[in-house]
């Protein structure tokens, strides 16, 4: 059907974002175009996110506005997609009957064939996985939405940057999440899969994928007598031509090996930064969160990572308020978070998951005034080393991919202040043209705050490229129909 138009809100993690690239790649080759707007929309998409109350919520909040537009429009198709249309069918039905189509994280691939039945039909469209443990690994093969040269580049964070999934599902099981059963076994795509999409992404004019998996160094495939990992993938894709930066999040603290920090360390293209969740200080909490470690375990990992990798930038996720988390325990990940000086921490309250073996064997017992306490205690320390590590960097000079016109530049009127990345992650902010869009340059580094780095750029001093004899430089600032909420996590 042509002349159709899709509207989608994406929560959640980056898989969540590439999975809505992948869906509205598939929607335009059956003749949709995308729309910012959901009046406009005549297919209306929610990929969703299960990992915590509050991003649920979101969900249903949306869903329950949405709710107008099927009055004004009873023709539209409204579908819910990913995690929660994975855990939650009946509870999504019951709270908005309305919803035309439920798609688990397996099924994304049958989105355009579902709309077309729910039109041509006008019920409503369910399809999920079997429950985990029936979801044989050949279902969970299949259900790869792979590489497909029409998904959409304007969904992607930037044109020159994209999301490149190395696994699916998780086997960790720590006690708290939903994800293993949200997102099933937990699975490695074949080596040369991934490097053709590499190379794709690349022929397109993408200059930095970030590699994803729930534990992407557990990445290993094997095949015959060959065994691939991780430090073995990032070098067999490090030397493709036009490749610029290489990313891999998030990673589990014991499968941090030393051949995958050799390799950070030795190949120049990969960033030198590490999204390394600890979780908790406390060894009883991360026992019962079946963690798999201790809290100096995670100490002498991450002096591993800064010997192996000098000048590495780490960062952690914490769940505070978990089960039985007394005050004691509470002051552990303080001194952790004091210790460990992190470059950045995302810190959550814990929200207890229908499902998981947490919910089943501890009882939600800390608080949430309690929660709410201790979460703003951490940040308050973990705020003070990213301001130290931000500090640190003045006085420097980093290499910055510009991703485009900063926040601040975009409501402002004349100076085009532009924003990027550097090598370590951090974000840099700084005055310049914006047909260095797209381009590494050199900025040295003059002031900081907790988050972000400013500078001068160094001009004429793009990395790579001869920006002023390439007219076709001024990359356009991407436009970005669909809604993210990044980092929801
Ligand atoms: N696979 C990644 C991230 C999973 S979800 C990893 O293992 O590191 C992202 C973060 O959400 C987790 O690191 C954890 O800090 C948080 N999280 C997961 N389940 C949660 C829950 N039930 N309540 C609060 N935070 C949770
Ligand atoms: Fe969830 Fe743990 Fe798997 Fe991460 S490693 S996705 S926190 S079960
Ligand atoms: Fe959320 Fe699913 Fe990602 S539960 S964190 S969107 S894997």
């Amino acid at each position: 059907m042509t002349g159709q138009k899709v509207y989608i809100e994406t929560v959640g993690c980056q898989m969540n974002v590439l999975d809505s690239e992948l869906v509205v790649g598939a929607l335009r080759k059956h003749g949709y175009a995308l729309t910012d707007s959901p009046v406009d929309a005549d297919v209306l998409l929610f990929n969703t996110c299960s990992v915590r109350e509050h991003a649920e919520e979101k969900t249903f909040s949306a869903l329950g506005r949405v709710r107008l537009r099927k009055h004004a429009n009873p023709d539209a198709v409204i579908g819910v997609l990913g995690c929660m249309a994975q855990k939650d069918q009946e509870l999504i039905r019951k709270r908005a009957p309305y919803v035309d189509m439920i798609v688990g994280t397996g099924q994304l691939a049958a989105v355009p064939e579902l709309v077309a039945k729910v039109r041509a039909t006008r019920e409503p469209q369910l399809a999920v996985s079997l429950g985990r443990s029936d979801a044989g690994r050949n279902e969970v093969e299949a259900s790869f939405v792979s590489y497909d040269p029409t998904r959409d580049p304007t969904m992607r964070p930037t044109p020159f940057q994209a999301f490149v999934r190395i696994q699916i599902g998780c086997d960790k099981f720590c006690t708290y999440c939903v994800v293993p059963s949200t997102r099933g076994p937990e699975q490695s795509r074949p080596p040369e899969h991934i490097w053709h999409e590499v190379r794709q992404l690349v022929d397109q004019g993408c200059k930095e994928v970030t590699l994803i998996g729930q534990t992407v160094n557990s990445y290993v495939h094997e095949a015959g007598d060959r065994r691939t990992r991780l430090s073995d993938l990032i070098a067999g894709m490090h030397d493709v031509t036009g490749l610029e930066r290489i990313k891999f999040v998030t990673n589990y603290p014991k499968d941090m090996t030393d051949d995958l920090l050799n390799a950070v360390r030795e190949l120049p293209k990969v960033v030198k930064y590490l999204h390394v969740p600890v979780q908790s200080g406390c060894d009883e909490v991360l026992k019962r969160m079946k963690r798999n470690y201790t809290a100096g375990y995670y100490m002498d990992m991450l002096a591993r990572c800064r010997e192996l990798v000098p000048g590495v930038s780490v960062s952690s996720d914490f769940i505070v308020g978990f089960c039985g988390e007394t005050e004691e325990s509470f002051q552990k990940s303080m001194e952790l978070v004091r210790a460990a000086k992190f470059k950045n921490s995302f810190i959550f309250k814990y929200s207890e998951r229908g499902g998981t073996k947490a919910a089943e064997r501890y009882p939600d017992d800390v608080p949430e005034d309690v929660k709410k306490r201790r979460n703003n205690d951490l940040l308050a320390v973990q705020n003070e080393n990213s301001r130290a590590d931000h500090r640190a960097q003045v006085g420097t000079t980093v290499e910055v991919l510009v991703e485009g016109p900063s926040r601040m530049s975009a409501k402002a009127t004349h100076i085009t202040q532009l924003t990027g990345r550097s090598m370590a992650d951090h974000i840099v902010v700084f005055d310049g043209p914006e047909r260095l869009i797209g381009h590494t340059v050199r900025v040295a580094i003059k002031d900081a705050s907790p988050f972000t780095l400013y500078g001068d750029v160094l001009t004429d001093d793009v990395v790579g490229a001869d920006v002023s004899r390439e007219p076709s430089a001024s990359a356009p600032v991407p436009a970005r129909p669909n809604k993210f909420s990044l980092p929801l996590v």
